[in-house]
């Protein structure tokens, strides 16, 4: 067998982890959830769940992984026997993620490219259905493969073999080193220069404007722990793949913290980022922003396109704005990719080159659904069942298990032997408790929704 691989530099191994974890979900996500959930208010309940969940959680997974060094379900099956399949359901989820994550990093390659002329039109909006798409009437109605989709699609997966096939070191962590540093300057870039254009700051202003009366709605805590838990990417098996790469001597809680911190900033700059541009056009179409605002799929390929239109240096700001999003997406879908090509190697003994092989392979047959012309349609409803069941229901199974069934203070213990910053009683505390109650009640509530 090949000794494990290991990160060459402590950078690496941050800058890989904040790649996982800045991603599609902090550029057209969050701006939309923290405005629809309070505003500047959404702050409450997103640094709370962060403070007391993500950050705890993001330590333990950290810990788990240095500490026992596998794939997830080696490490899951290490802990107990019985747990086994538990490190494979986490594998299933991530791999059902990444086929359809490579989807939107396909499309955001080809906008990449639209926006060199705004190929997108002036009505961007049925240029994405109709023109790119060509989207069929039902998620049953495949209506055969759409050519364009496809060869993007087979391009982001050509990139991330390259990466994966050179191995932990010569390739994430390269990629990680090149690709992060250039997205935070895309994305500091463009935001001087959005929050400089005319009718901005009523956009960040409508973001941040906190109503305080929706601390007390439910829903509200929800999307704020969901959020979280999607954003650094835990309950996925992903940061404990990729601590298990960790030397022996790694700082596991101030790598967590600089990698929550930096999630988090990253976030609040693409929300001001987003809302300028929003504000900007808002006025420019003499509307009020809730006639602008939008999230996801609609907001990346529909609105900013939009808005990229009538803004001064389009080009500029639409080639810099989807190249920012390949990146951002990119470095999350190698870390998810990431998951399995581990347990292949582990399981079959599959050398890395085999392994990353065959994975993509395999990955790559099963997005074709999604370049398919009823691709948006089996998305929409596919990650539906991931964010409600895969991302919280993972997490929750997850820490049960290894805050009641295993010990606890044995993590705790291998943690602070190797950290500057000591874990004390307070994540006990957060992980025994307040976690595991926050989402099991999310849970009981997302699954009473969908069946009403
Ligand atoms: N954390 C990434 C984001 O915010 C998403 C992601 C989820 C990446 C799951 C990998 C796995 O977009
Ligand atoms: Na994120």
């Amino acid at each position: 067998m090949e000794k494990r691989e290991q990160w060459g530099t402590r950078t690496g191994f941050v800058l890989a982890a904040i790649g996982s974890a800045i991603g599609l979900g902090n550029i057209w996500r969050f701006p939309y959830v923290a405005y629809d959930n309070g505003g500047g208010a959404f702050f409450v309940p997103y640094l709370f769940a962060m403070l007391t969940a993500g950050i705890p959680f993001l330590i333990l997974e950290f810990g788990m992984g240095h500490k026992i060094r596998g794939s997830a379900y080696q490490i899951f099956s290490r802990l107990s026997k019985r747990w086994e399949w538990l490190g494979w359901w986490q594998i299933l989820v991530s791999f059902t993620i990444c086929i359809y994550y490579v989807a939107v990093v396909g499309w955001s390659i080809s906008y990449f490219l639209l926006a060199f002329n705004q190929g997108w039109g002036a009505d961007t909006g049925a240029y994405f259905f109709k023109t790119y798409l060509e989207l069929s009437d039902s998620p049953l109605n495949p209506a055969g493969i759409r050519w364009p989709v496809f060869a993007s699609v087979l391009a982001a997966w050509a990139i991330c073999w390259v990466v994966l096939f050179k191995g932990v070191k010569r390739g994430i962590e390269i990629a990680s080193k090149i690709l992060m540093p250039l997205l935070f300057v895309m994305v500091i870039i463009i935001t001087v220069r959005a929050v400089t254009l005319p009718g901005s700051l009523e956009g960040v202003n409508w973001m941040f404007k906190p109503d305080f009366s929706k601390l007390t709605d439910i829903n509200v805590w929800i999307a704020a722990y969901g959020q979280i838990f999607f954003s650094l990417s835990i309950g996925f098996a992903i940061m404990i793949t990729y601590s298990s790469y960790l030397p022996k001597k790694s700082d596991i809680t101030n790598n967590a913290f600089i990698t929550g911190f930096a999630n988090c900033g990253f976030s609040i700059l693409c929300g001001i980022l987003v809302f300028s541009v929003l504000g900007h056009m808002a006025q420019h179409q003499g509307v009020g922003i809730d006639k602008v605002v939008s999230s996801g799929v609609g907001l990346a390929f529909i609105t900013i396109p939009k808005a990229v239109n009538s803004l001064p240096w389009p080009v500029f700001f639409g080639t810099l704005f989807f190249l920012a999003l390949v990146f951002a997406g990119m470095s999350s879908l190698i870390s998810i990719c990431e998951v399995s090509v581990a347990a292949l190697t582990d399981r079959f003994n599959f050398d890395r080159k085999k392994a990353v092989s065959v994975f993509c392979l395999i990955g790559f047959l099963f997005s074709i659904i999604f370049t398919t012309r009823a691709g948006l349609l089996v998305l929409d409803i596919v990650d539906h069942f991931i964010n409600n069941f895969g991302v919280l229901a993972g997490g929750l199974v997850e820490i049960i298990f290894i805050a009641w069934f295993c010990r606890l203070v044995d993590f705790q213990e291998h943690i602070n032997k190797i950290s500057d910053f000591t874990v004390g009683s307070w994540w006990i505390y957060c992980l025994k408790i307040l976690t595991p109650l926050a989402l099991g009640i999310i849970s009981i509530m997302n699954l009473v929704e969908d069946i009403t």
